[in-house]
């Protein structure tokens, strides 16, 4: 299906999620760090509601060994469904959860050799189209969310999108960064090049990917032929670095929150901000919070 601007629509999503969770063992022993809940969603819920929004159809997940769960709960649960509709309990509160037969494509990454590695594992099903990426612990909350700003700025400009934000300088070291080139829009930058954990003092921004792309096929064909880059492993920001120049390639600044739960401070951080955004859970959370802070000196 191509649109009137001559442009393939973003159909798909990679979801890699075959990462080891180091940082949160012991839990991450057994669960996979995706589904670990922010309130009563896990992770990897969030990032699935978000591709949603954005009209994404097809996810395709890159797992590993004891991932399964991640895919389970995108199942229909036969006897949760049955005891609970027997008890007379509503069923919508599964509603998210519900994929419609086909959509969901899981694939392999057997060794965790590194994001850049676990999306060229995606290769055979992404095809000949333009694709998303979703790190879902990077939590991304706001309205409209991340991905369908993404996907109405890349309705206007076309080929690779990153989103970024802004950090202190000191933490550039542990990101992928970007060098800011002319900027298109408000929210939309060009992008001159990138570099993943550069050092302070050689970091061309203070802008960092967090965890949302847009990209061109061919960027599996870059990967293909790529060697490990930092820490030893094949990486997503060298190949798209490798792409710049011959294809259009640009920044767009989510006007929204960004949580990483990749850590263990943003997994807290995300979760009271979330539960203050709450409805149900507001008033509660409120007074939780200032007893806690009233016993901070
Ligand atoms: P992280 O750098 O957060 O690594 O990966 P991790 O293994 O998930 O967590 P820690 O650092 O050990 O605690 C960023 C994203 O890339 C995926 C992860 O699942 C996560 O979504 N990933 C990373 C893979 O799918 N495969 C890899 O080889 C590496």
């Amino acid at each position: 299906m191509i649109e009137i601007t001559g442009r393939k629509p973003i159909r798909k999503a990679v979801f890699p999620v075959a990462g080891l969770g180091t940082r949160f063992l012991p839990a991450t022993k057994a669960i996979p760090k995706e589904m670990l809940p922010i309130i009563d969603r896990p992770l990897i819920q969030y990032a699935v509601d978000e591709a949603r929004e954005a009209g994404i159809e097809q996810l395709i997940f890159v797992t590993g060994r004891g991932k399964v769960s991640i895919v389970e709960h995108f199942d229909t649960a036969f006897e949760l469904e049955a005891t609970m509709t027997g008890r007379g309990k509503q069923l919508d509160v599964l509603d998210a959860t519900r994929i419609q037969p086909g959509n969901l494509v899981t694939v392999r990454q057997q060794v965790p050799l590194g994001l850049g590695h676990a999306i060229w594992c995606a290769r055979a099903i992404v095809g000949d189209e333009p694709f998303a990426i979703f790190l879902p612990d990077e939590l991304m909350i706001g309205s409209p969310g991340c991905m369908k700003q993404m996907v109405e700025a890349y309705n206007q400009v076309g080929g690779n999108l990153i989103s970024v934000l802004e950090v202190p300088h000191n933490q550039v070291s542990s990101y992928g960064v970007i060098k800011p080139g002319a900027r298109v829009a408000e929210d939309l930058t060009e992008v001159l090049g990138l570099v993943e954990k550069p050092k302070e003092d050689e970091a061309p921004s203070n802008l960092i990917i967090s965890g949302r792309y847009i990209l061109q096929p061919e960027v599996m064909r870059t990967l293909e032929n790529q060697g490990k880059g930092a820490g030893g492993e094949i990486q997503l920001t060298d190949a798209m670095a490798r792409m710049i120049g011959g294809q259009p390639f640009h920044a767009v600044t989510f006007a929204g929150r960004r949580y990483d739960c990749g850590s263990k401070a943003g997994f807290v951080e995300a979760t009271l901000e979330l539960a203050l955004a709450r409805e149900d859970m507001a008033k509660d959370a409120r007074a939780l919070i200032r007893r806690l802070a009233a016993q901070i000196d």
